[in-house]
């Protein structure tokens, strides 16, 4: 086969991108290693900026996320009984809008399908080459046979475990990590949602109360990276996430069968340059937040429409002048969302580590963000809009 652009991975970023440049009347192939019921089945978060909703409003995909998705005007912070509220709309003039990464995946999917563009599942990409030529070969294994697409640029959007990064010659990408010693136990119950958005820092850990509809809660427990679904039972989940969340009389949050659960760990991570010759990475391929700022699938969205913009100039004009700025003009804000998430992150969870001291200058931190109007501010502009960018 051959094509323009090569795009590895059907997640977020790899969708993302081929609408955009399918928009500009670039071809492109999508080769993804899972099958579509796997891709599609998916649970991952759901918190869409102003920058992801708009984006997908523009690429006339956006019906069933304004239709379905739920607008989120508050975000609350528990600690010690008492509740942070924070009005996003008064305090920044935005709400952001919950809708599971894994229907945004669906709408793309779709969308590309219907349009008869080139979308190849079960096919996953062995290694690329040519990198420093003018013409990358990326080979790839579908129906157990071994295929090749040429293609003019390769997006490596495989996400963390992909190989695109690897195709990268050793020395050139410096990378700036974080681990965690705790990951996030989420769960999908039928259970009506509480009020709000709500995160709280209790002794025994960190729980977060969200949603996917006014039936369907997605919550999340703290706990070890050793830990497993399979250790939490329904009861088990439910007594901890009600002490979590300060519900001791279990008043407030409804309980429901829970249908879905998984262990995600935790890790901050940036690989930098996101370039190499013609190959362009994006999303978690080069990035990976905590996810307390659910900045993830917005990271991914905000690198692909600096590419899309870049490798449109680029067929357009054969300059690569914004092709090789691609890295340099995605880096700050990268840095700036990942500082956000792992700000967030040492704020609201359990560090077992951490000294008695340490864990005092916790609760005065969420004690001063809970007096000041100007704290709150800072959070909320953040959790609204950090990853959007001039189209
Ligand atoms: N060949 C083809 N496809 C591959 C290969 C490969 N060798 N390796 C991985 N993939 C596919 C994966 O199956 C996955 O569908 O690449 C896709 C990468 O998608 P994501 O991991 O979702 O990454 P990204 O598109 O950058 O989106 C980031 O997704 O995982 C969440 O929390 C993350 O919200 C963030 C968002
Ligand atoms: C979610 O709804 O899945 C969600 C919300 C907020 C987060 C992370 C995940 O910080």
């Amino acid at each position: 086969m051959r094509t323009q652009v090569g795009i590895v991975g059907a997640g977020p970023a790899g969708l993302f991108l081929a609408h955009l440049l399918a928009r500009q009347g670039i071809e492109a192939v999508v080769l993804e290693a899972r099958s579509r019921a796997y891709v599609e089945g998916r649970v991952r978060a759901g918190v869409l900026e102003a920058g992801t909703i708009d984006t997908l409003n523009n690429l006339g995909l956006g019906e069933r996320m304004m239709r379905e998705g739920l607008v989120d005007n508050g975000l609350d912070m528990r600690f010690k009984g008492r509740t942070i509220h924070l009005d996003l709309p008064g305090l920044t003039g935005r709400g952001v809008r919950i809708y599971g990464q894994q229907e945004v995946v669906k709408d793309l999917i779709a969308a590309r399908l219907t349009a008869g563009s080139p979308l190849v599942f079960e096919a996953k990409v062995d290694r690329i080459e040519g990198l420093e030529s003018g013409r990358p070969r990326v080979h790839y294994t579908h129906d157990g046979i071994e295929k090749v697409l040429d293609c003019d640029l390769v997006a490596g959007c495989d996400g963390f475990h992909g190989v695109s990064r690897g195709a990268v010659p050793d020395g050139v990408i410096e990378t700036y990590t974080r681990s965690y010693d705790f990951a996030w136990l989420g769960v999908l119950a039928k259970a009506a949602p509480i009020a709000d958005m709500t995160y709280s820092n209790h002794d025994r850990g960190f729980a977060l109360c969200s949603r996917r509809s006014m039936s369907i809660s997605r919550l999340y427990l703290q706990v070890p990276a050793s830990d497993a679904p399979e250790n939490w039972s329904d009861a088990r989940f439910w007594d901890e996430l009600h002490m979590r969340m300060f519900d001791e009389g279990r008043s407030e949050i409804r309980e429901g069968e829970i249908f879905q659960r998984d262990v995600a760990q935790l890790r901050s991570y940036i690989a930098h340059p996101m370039q190499y010759g013609n190959l362009f990475l994006a999303g978690d391929a080069v990035h990976i937040v905590p996810p307390a700022g659910a900045k993830g699938l917005n990271m991914a969205v905000a690198d692909v429409r600096v590419l899309a913009r870049a490798m449109v100039g680029y067929f357009a004009t054969g300059a690569r002048a914004g092709l090789d700025r691609y890295s340099a003009d995605c880096i700050d804000r990268v840095w700036k969302t990942i500082r956000f998430s792992v700000s967030l992150t040492d704020l609201l969870h359990k560090f077992d580590h951490y000294s008695p001291f340490q864990r005092g200058m916790q609760m005065a931190e969420l004690d001063h963000i809970a007096g000041s109007e100007a704290a709150r501010k800072v959070i909320a502009e953040q959790y609204v809009n950090l990853s959007n960018v001039a189209d």
